[in-house]
């Protein structure tokens, strides 16, 4: 008899799974900030890496490992093999190239397109009921792209979308105000990218509405130059880039938040990328950022938000800007 037959009289079989298990697909700088903020956040005790570099890979699961006693015992495991990832409640897609400097989301298309038509069958394969996360830009596309290539229903392939565009606001907003940015109530919609639209019309404290105390705000005619704060939303990633080569923080902290809500049946409502044809008469099959009621089933709701003719007339155009830019794909 070995030391641990001796040490334990086996009672019943252990179950395996944990029923909140997230997979992560890539393990560069996104990847892992999601899967740090998960574990870190006890969103998930159970998270599953997958990537194509098995070095790099087999660093990153052992070096997570061996926190594991830091965050509730979670379990960490890792593949090359999708195999792995059977059984997840969440899938998230952080695989893929990356902007270089002066390259825009848009430049990423073809590129990460063609890694999609890798992933995504694998992913459905092994978890045919699974909800779909995609962060890899360029997201609003590339949601496109998941959702055709997986056969999900819509509700269950989500982009990460402009959750990451309306903290940075809200964080703009509480420097430029001096309060906590929880406290400060106010979407980025759109594209995940530059052509995103701020709902200035909405934006309030404490249900004060701030275009009730300044009706010009938002609009390139008011002498405070509140816009300028949605275009340091739109110029933070470059910035970023310019300054570390990357953005990490800030997504994986926002994806663990949309991979909470799912996870624990919230309802929270967060600003994602969803099937947006058919809402504020848009016509073109595609994915953009609206606020979005998230539960298990992925997109429970989505907010008719009551959109300035402007605000509308902006998203209408993202929507033909990204119809534009499927158009050309090969998939
Ligand atoms: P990275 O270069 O650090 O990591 C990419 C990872 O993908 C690498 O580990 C690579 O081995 C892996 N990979 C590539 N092809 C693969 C395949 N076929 N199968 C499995 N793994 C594969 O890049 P980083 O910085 O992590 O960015 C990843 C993506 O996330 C980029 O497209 C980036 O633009 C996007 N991103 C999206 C954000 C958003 O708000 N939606 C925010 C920040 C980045
Ligand atoms: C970001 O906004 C680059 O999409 C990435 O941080």
């Amino acid at each position: 008899m070995g030391t641990k037959e001796a040490l334990f009289t086996n009672v019943s079989i252990p179950v395996r799974s944990s029923g909140n298990k997230v997979t992560v697909v890539g393990v560069g700088q996104v990847g892992m900030a999601c899967a740090f903020s998960i574990l870190t956040q006890h969103v998930s005790s159970h998270v599953c890496l997958i990537d194509c570099v098995e070095d790099k890979l087999k660093g990153e699961l052992l070096d997570l490992q061996h926190g594991s006693s830091f965050v509730k015992n979670a379990k960490v495991e890792a593949s090359t093999d999708y195999a792995i990832s059977a059984g997840s409640k969440v899938c998230i897609v952080t695989a893929g190239a990356r902007q270089r400097e002066g390259e825009t989301r848009l430049d990423l298309v073809q590129r990460n397109t063609d890694i999609m038509k890798f992933i995504i069958p694998q992913l459905v394969k092994y978890s045919p009921d699974t909800i779909l996360v995609i962060v890899s830009n360029p997201v609003d596309i590339l949601t496109h792209v998941a959702w055709k290539l997986s056969g999900l229903p819509k509700h269950r392939v989500i982009g990460s979308g402009t959750n990451l565009d309306s903290s940075r606001f809200r964080f703009l907003l509480s420097q430029r105000l001096g309060v906590a940015p929880t406290s400060c109530h106010g979407y980025i919609i759109g594209e995940h990218g530059d052509s995103s639209v701020a709902v200035w019309s909405g934006v309030n404290i404490a249900g004060v509405r701030l275009r009730e105390l300044n009706p010009k705000m938002g609009s390139a005619n008011d002498a405070e130059n509140w816009s300028q704060l949605h275009q340091q939303v739109i110029d933070s990633a470059y910035e970023v880039i310019k300054l570390k080569g990357y953005t990490s923080w800030a997504i994986g902290l926002s994806v663990s938040h949309i991979v909470g809500a799912i996870i624990r049946n919230t309802g929270n409502i967060q600003a994602v990328s969803v099937h947006v044809k058919g809402l504020h008469d848009i016509e073109q099959d595609v994915f953009l950022s609206l606020p979005a009621v998230l539960g298990e089933e992925g997109v429970t709701d989505v907010v008719n938000q009551i959109l300035s003719v402007e605000e509308k007339g902006k998203l209408q155009s993202s929507a033909k800007l990204m119809a534009e830019v499927q158009d050309g794909l090969r998939f």
